[in-house]
């Protein structure tokens, strides 16, 4: 949802700033801009993606200096085009020079705009991000850190910005409420930008900003301040990650590797977490909490997107596993219904980027209410990691293509083990906890085994390659897993599909069906493996084709569907992190045989900080 990067320092700013955009370019990509001082301020900006500001670029050679902004966009308040590309100026004819980039909505813009267009200010856009840059404009008077301060008392919003004036061309001003931003902190230089995939190349040393907190980075120093310039002190750390986790290496598309890299990313989430022999799950964060956890009356799952369908799997856990009352919330329903939150309620807010604003509100609104809050969260530092009483981070490495996949084997995963933490200490045995858990270490393998899928998945869906719709089906635990296949096609090929409980069917989608309209079931061995074969049969008898995911060894189901992904038996609470897998290929190599951008779906963003 917007990616911006900032630098100051004593190199050319141009080449690090297009090299973090490219970075940042998953989170929107409606268009980009560039703006950088040399004693003048200089602009270039374009709808498009990075590339097509690359070209425009390489047309100008006044586009020098070492200190710069830059900023891709997902578009919120006016179309993706030129003019309202990033950054945004000050007024042009009596401005200061001021250029800003910004990531979020400022609420208020309108009464402000207002107020500017009667202190004689010209709009050349319609977005709410010139107002600010305009506001800034008008209080600026010889000092850009007060200015931004000033005007950001003034608005009401999220906001994550960084801001640079004509007429200080070594000082770099940077500001956050509500979206993420990161301060990168080199020798003689600074990178900022909305996350640490475009700052690892050249430091790894980096602070979070704060909400309402304001930089501002010279040369070789920096303060930070609210914005009432109260200054606060900010807790340098070393970044998680290295440069060679975010490169592509010999893969064509991130969601195919991180696709592959989810054996390895399942190994790092476990590592550490599991005393098997004791039967134990050990979560050194949760462990203060655990009395809480334990006494839970109910347990409510908040999430959005793939990270919802993690939860619902989350949900059948907790309830199988804890005996705890689950319930599984959009989160942006959640906040906005007056939710009932009793006494002995414990919220998990389940996301990948711990910037989900509607998941962050809605936390927002349960801990108001009293709730313990808990957070599974991958990226660390993120906001709702620091927001949660607690949490347990998903250690799947960063996730750059934008359908997210290894982040929902992530978020079942962690899901299993605060299930297997709090039921253990309420109501499972040592013996079957020690065999879950030793089942749970031998995971990584079979998943492995799916993975090497790929060409198969690849072969079947080519026969399906031009139907329009689809449906993913499945029950139990797998329910959620269909709801996710169904959700991956949609967003990376555009195809229409529908994921739903495979009872379901009969009471209305059964009528979709016509001849050769693919159905994909997950119909592996378990507790509802009978019923699922009758709904296979519901559909063959209708002239649809089922394409099952089922357990190795079912010789039975081959006879009733067109096509089978086999994966190994692996026992029926960890089946989703498994049958996932050929689904999220499917759509994978569906995408690409479309020729669709598998890693930027049109009008996707990664990260959506916006409500
Ligand atoms: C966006 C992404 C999804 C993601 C959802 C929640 O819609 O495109 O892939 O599942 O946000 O994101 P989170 O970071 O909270 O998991």
């Amino acid at each position: 949802m917007c990616g911006i990067v900032a630098y100051i320092g004593s190199r050319q700013a141009k080449s690090i700033l297009i090299e973090g955009l490219k970075r940042l370019e998953y989170r929107g990509y409606d268009s980009a801009g560039i703006a950088l001082i040399n004693d003048k301020l200089q602009c270039a900006k374009s709808a498009g993606r990075v590339r097509v500001l690359e070209d425009l670029i390489d047309q100008q050679d006044n586009l020098h200096g070492t200190l710069g902004i830059a900023h891709t966009r997902w578009a919120t308040h006016g179309e993706p085009s030129d003019r309202n590309a990033h950054p945004h100026t000050d007024d042009i004819k009596q401005g200061h020079g001021i250029a800003l980039i910004h990531n979020g909505i400022i609420e208020n813009y309108v009464s402000l705009k207002k107020y500017l267009l009667e202190r004689g200010h010209e709009f050349n856009s319609e977005t709410d991000t010139e107002v600010l840059t305009h506001l800034i404009g008008e209080l600026y008077d010889g000092d850009l850190e007060a200015a931004v301060q000033a005007a950001l008392r003034e608005v009401t919003g999220a906001y994550a910005i960084a801001v640079i004036c004509e007429k200080e061309p070594d000082t770099l001003v940077v500001a956050r409420k509500g979206s993420p931003l990161m301060v990168g902190v080199g020798k003689d230089e600074y990178i900022v930008a909305s996350d640490s995939s475009a700052i690892v190349a050249h430091t790894t040393q980096a602070f979070t900003l704060d909400d309402y907190t304001v930089a501002k980075l010279t040369r070789n120093s920096f303060r930070t301040t609210t914005v009432d310039n109260v200054p606060i002190t900010p807790q340098i750390r070393e970044l998680e990650f290295g440069l060679e986790q975010i490169e592509l290496g010999a893969f064509e598309h991130y969601m195919l590797k991180e696709i592959s890299e989810q054996p390895n990313a399942l190994r790092m989430c476990l590592k550490g977490r599991i005393d098997s022999r004791e039967g134990q799950v050990v979560l050194g964060g949760i462990a203060d909490y655990a009395r809480e956890l334990v006494r839970a009356r109910r347990i409510v799952f908040l999430g959005q997107g793939t990270a919802l369908h993690a939860a619902m799997v989350g949900e059948y856990l907790m309830e199988e596993l804890a005996r705890i009352s689950t319930e599984v919330e959009f989160a942006s329903e959640f906040r906005y219904r007056n939710p009932i939150v009793e006494e002995g309620t414990v919220v998990i807010a389940i996301s990948q980027s711990g910037e989900t604003a509607d998941t962050l509100a809605a936390l927002h609104e349960a801990k108001q209410r009293g709730a313990l809050s808990l957070g599974a969260v991958n990226v660390v530092g993120s906001t709702i990691a620091r927001e949660t009483d607690t949490g347990v981070y998903l250690r799947v490495g960063p996730e750059i293509g934008v359908a997210s996949t290894k982040a929902f084997l992530g978020h079942v995963a962690v899901c299993t083990l605060i299930a297997l933490f709090i039921g253990r200490r309420r109501n499972l045995s040592r013996d079957y906890v020690s065999q879950l858990l030793a089942q749970l270490e031998a995971l990584p393998d079979q998943i492995e085994i799916a993975v090497a899928l790929s060409e198969e998945i690849r072969e079947v869906t080519k026969k399906y390659i031009d139907r329009e719709n689809w449906l993913f089906l499945g029950r139990g635990h797998n329910y959620p897993v269909a709801l996710e296949g169904a959700l991956k096609l949609k967003e990376i090929s555009y195809i229409h599909a529908e994921g739903m409980p495979a009872a379901e069917m009969k009471h209305g989608p059964i009528a979709l069906i016509d001849d050769g309209m693919p159905a994909v079931f997950v119909a592996t061995q378990n507790s509802q493996y009978d019923k699922v074969l009758s709904n296979i049969s519901e559909v063959k008898s209708r002239g649809g084709h089922v394409i099952a995911v089922a357990t190795e060894g079912d010789t039975h189901i081959a006879d009733l569907c067109d096509d089978v992904f086999y994966v190994p038996d692996v026992a029926e609470p960890l089946q989703p992190m498994l049958t996932v897998v050929p689904l999220q290929l499917l759509a994978y190599h569906a995408a690409v045989l479309r020729g669709k951008d598998v890693d930027k779906p049109r009008n996707l963003a990664k990260s959506v900080t916006v409500e």
